[in-house]
């Protein structure tokens, strides 16, 4: 049976990893295909600079990608670009060539995935994105046909791997967030412009895109609510210890009695849960489903050779539907609106909440505070202060029983206006049941 081929445009990170795949593992993937994947064309803005392995033979390089969606040998186009103007090109003339389609776009996917599915569908071509989220971790798979049959009702994830690694070496060593970033930076674990990973924009992407598939809804990212890590400092992590707590950014969508509540925000978590296991740049998620109940995947988020295994095992998947002749029908964007799982805001949530203080200590400072958070009926749950060598800059911390977000923003917004706060209250919800 002759190779299905393929043309790889951008060799990046994720572009070198998947060709070097596609090439020290030709022989077992044909062997599990039952043909071979056969590389005939690639692009990148460099091309002339880049080494190509030697086991793909003669390719076709080109800095036009027009040249790869175009190009009549090419049966699959794997874009692995990045950003949302010139990939949503690559895809759209592929599609409109007639090229089946891989990526590992999650901000174009995320923001419009159904609109470039629908056109898949009426095109009649394959399109596959695994390689979009939680790089080596086969979730989609999980999420479209592993657990398929259940009914989803929660899924949590680590989902950005530097914020997780800059989060678990603060609470290791001790360290403020600028000082971890910049190793991480110098590391090559961060990029120069840090802020889609630590301002959460990135998990937010990728949560948009997850809960698109559990929950058959038309995510977007603005139905999201977001908040970085910024704010975290070692001492959130001493006070959260105290507390058998963790800090980590947790990408949430819960079904709730109002609706479906999306949030990535980072949160105190119980040390003894398995999400708090998770460690440096790996990724995780955790599904809830009524009939299956729990079930946990983990794995490298990132890298040229996880995203690399997504994009090559995409590959095969899309070159075996060309040999069947099965291309998808049903987009996994393209549910109706179902109602139960419409996205409500966050502050409709209800949790228990960690508040943390930085004062410039005087007489009546709880009673002020504890005051604020009596007329929005929320009751305090307990007050905790570390010792500290100064007055002029104390922290201390208080947490309170569940209640809606809606008042705790309304407290801190008033508590922010005291004179004595050396910065606004830090509010962080606490996962309490995870
Ligand atoms: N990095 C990861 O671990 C990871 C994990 C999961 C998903 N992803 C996703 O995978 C995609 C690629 O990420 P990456 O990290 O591999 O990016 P990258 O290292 O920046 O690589 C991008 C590649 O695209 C090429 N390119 C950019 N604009 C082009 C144009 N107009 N024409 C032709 N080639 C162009 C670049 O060419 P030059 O080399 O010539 O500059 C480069 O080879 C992104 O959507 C990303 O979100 C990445």
């Amino acid at each position: 049976m002759g190779d299905v081929t393929v043309g790889i445009v951008g060799l990046g990170n994720v572009g070198s990893g998947a060709l070097a795949i596609l090439a020290e593992n030709a022989a077992q993937i044909s062997v599990k295909l039952g043909f071979g994947l056969r590389v005939v064309a690639v692009c990148s803005r460099t091309v002339q600079t880049k080494t190509l392995p030697a086991a793909l033979g003669s390719v076709l390089r080109t800095a036009d990608w027009r040249e790869v969606v175009t190009h009549p040998e090419v049966q699959i186009v794997a874009e692995l670009v990045g950003g949302t103007a010139v990939a949503r090109e690559i895809l759209d003339t592929a599609i409109a060539n007639g090229k089946s389609v891989v990526t590992a776009n999650k901000e174009l996917m995320a923001s419009c995935g159904h609109e470039i599915w629908d056109r898949a569908i009426q095109a009649g071509i394959n399109l596959a994105m695994e390689a979009s989220v939680c790089g080596g971790i086969p979730i989609h798979a999980v999420l479209r046909e592993g657990i398929s049959g259940d009914r989803v009702t929660a899924l949590y994830g680590i989902l950005n791997g530097t914020s997780n690694y800059i989060l678990t070496e603060m609470e290791k060593r001790s360290e403020p967030l600028a000082a971890v970033l910049s190793e991480a930076q110098a590391l090559g674990y961060a990029e120069a412009d840090p802020s889609a990973d630590i301002d959460g924009f990135d998990a937010r992407s990728k949560l948009a895109i997850l809960a698109a598939l559990a929950f058959g809804e038309k995510i977007t990212p603005a139905d999201i609510f977001v908040e970085g890590i910024r704010r975290i400092s070692p001492m959130d992590f001493q006070y959260a210890h105290t507390l058998q707590h963790t800090i980590r950014l947790v990408g949430a969508a819960r079904q709730t009695s109002d609706g479906l509540i999306l949030s990535v925000r980072p949160a105190l978590i119980p040390q003894s849960t398995i999400l708090a296991g998770v460690q440096g740049a790996y990724n995780a998620v955790w599904v809830k489903g009524v009939y299956g109940e729990d079930t946990f995947y983990y794995g490298r988020g990132a890298g040229p050779r996880p995203t690399g295994v997504a994009v090559v095992s995409d590959l095969m998947r899309v070159a075996r539907e060309i040999r069947s002749g099965s291309p998808e029908r049903v987009s996994p964007f393209a549910h109706e609106r179902l109602g139960e799982y419409r996205p409500v805001p966050v502050t409709v949530q209800k949790r228990a909440y960690y508040l943390r203080f930085r004062v410039d200590d005087r007489p009546g400072i709880i009673a002020k505070l504890a005051g604020i958070l009596a007329s929005k009926n929320i009751s305090l749950e307990s007050v905790l202060q570390e010792p500290c060598d100064t007055k002029h800059d104390l922290p201390f911390v208080i947490t309170v029983e569940p209640t809606s977000e809606q008042s705790i923003r309304d407290a801190v917004e008033e508590m922010s206006r005291l004179d004595f706060l050396r910065e606004p209250p830090l509010a962080l919800p606490m996962e309490t049941s995870l």
